[in-house]
């Protein structure tokens, strides 16, 4: 299939969020080929814990091994395809075992037992043939405990996909006394009735935010403005959805870095380094563990959000990760979670648990506005309207060097610029 002809530098055709053969093409050439996110290693501490996880269209298992590595394995039996896990996460003994005939698998995949194995003496289907295994994901790898697995036995290595977008997991990492994170073991599932490219290019869109979210923005920065009024100091947390309806001009100040594979960052905006006696004692911690340099280098990179495409979204300053796992032209799920920084005050892990609750969680009015955008956007580009979709904004302004584009304003759509580029790449393969 070619789709170069619905790529062009400033506007792409709206095919490429409503046709299913696109899709199907992106799943084939992006999400099963490219280094894919599974899940961190706290979600599976002791050997037998597995965690059920889409990978493109392909069902699987990220599971802990005797030996302490992790794997990832299809989630299909091989005799008659039963999905040997049924629940999305626990911990599976010693064996998973097929619920329908009782084939039994060590923790790696390997076949441990054929019940009544007299029956298939003479067949294809003895110990030997490696069809009798679970087949296992052609690479797995990690990054800072952040585990991912690429279906693909070519391509670049982890470190590589990753590139500049690393740094999402170091800042998050980096934030703890302890260099490491722990998951909080809820995740608010959320399927979006639309493209999964929408909510990419949403994620670093600068423009959209005082626009979209501008009733919750101002609501906050009223509810601020009275709590000083009164001699009081607000919460952090109002900070978080009075930031929101910042100005235009602010937005525009925000520069966004575009890199290749389509990865991005928005710098800092909210300016999360608050001086009160918690910020004190945990920046305390961080100076006992690294040394005051470090520790500001730290702290002061300027991120909010970093992208990795096509499908995370993460804000390391926050400790917030989102992930897609698309489903349909018009279907994705998105999983929520959030992180403890290990060895940080109960003080700090509360601005991430708010943050997670008021701005990314379903039932905030942020993240519904967003999905209610999106949707809308979804229907419109089904419709014979019109063709294309623009991303003219600051066209030709952008600076490019070494193939890192870095806007000039904040608002620049050279975010989405970015992201089709690597698409196109991803697939022309
Ligand atoms: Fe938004």
């Amino acid at each position: 299939m070619k789709v170069d002809h619905l790529v062009e530098p400033d506007r792409v055709h709206r095919t490429v969020y409503t046709d299913q053969a696109i899709f199907d093409a992106e799943m084939e050439r992006i999400f099963e080929r490219a280094w894919v996110y599974c899940g961190h290693a706290s979600q599976v501490k002791a050997p037998g814990d597995y965690h059920a996880v889409t990978i493109g269209r392909q069902p699987m298992l990220m599971v802990r091994q005797p030996d302490g590595s992790i794997q990832v394995l299809y989630n299909r039996c091989p005799h008659r395809g039963v999905q040997v896990v049924g629940n999305q996460s626990g911990n599976a003994g010693s064996a998973l075992v097929c619920s329908y005939h009782a084939w039994s698998f060590h923790l790696d995949g390997r076949v441990r037992a054929i019940p009544l194995a007299q029956g298939y003496e003479n067949t294809r289907m003895t110990r030997d043939n490696p069809d009798c295994s679970m087949k296992r994901a052609a690479r797995v790898d990690s990054y800072r405990g952040f585990v991912f697995a690429s279906l693909a036995a070519e391509g670049p290595s982890l470190p590589e996909f990753l590139g500049e977008a690393k740094v999402a997991f170091d800042d998050m990492c980096d934030r703890s006394p302890e260099g490491e994170v722990e998951v909080v073991p809820w995740c608010h599932r959320v399927i979006q009735q639309s493209n999964w490219k929408f909510f990419m290019e949403n994620q670093l869109d600068a423009l959209h935010p005082s626009v979209t979210h501008q009733s919750t923005g101002i609501a906050a920065s009223r509810v601020e403005r009275r709590l000083k009024a009164e001699g009081g100091t607000p919460p952090l947390y109002y900070h978080y959805l009075s930031a929101f309806a910042s100005s235009f001009a602010q937005w525009d100040s925000v520069q966004t870095l575009n890199f290749p594979r389509g990865h991005g960052i928005l710098k800092a905006y909210m300016g999360l380094r608050p001086q009160d006696a918690d910020t004190k004692a945990y920046e305390a911690l961080l100076e006992r563990a690294y040394g005051k340099e470090k520790m500001e280098e730290y702290l002061s990179r300027s991120i909010h959000h970093v992208l990795v495409y096509p499908y995370l979204s993460v804000q390391s300053p926050l400790q917030q990760l989102r992930c897609l796992r698309p489903i349909a032209p018009d279907r994705t799920l998105s999983e929520i979670w959030h992180f403890r920084l290990k060895g940080a005050p109960e003080a700090i892990y509360r601005r991430s648990l708010w943050y997670f609750n008021l701005v990314n969680s379903p039932a905030t009015m942020i993240n519904a506005d967003d999905l209610e955008n999106w949707t809308r956007a979804q229907w419109g580009l089904q419709s014979n309207g019109l063709d294309w979709v623009s991303f003219h904004r600051w066209y030709g302004d952008d600076q490019e060097e070494d193939g890192v584009v870095a806007s000039r304003h904040g608002t620049s759509e050279a975010v989405m610029r970015n992201q089709f580029r690597a698409w196109t790449g991803y697939m022309a393969q």
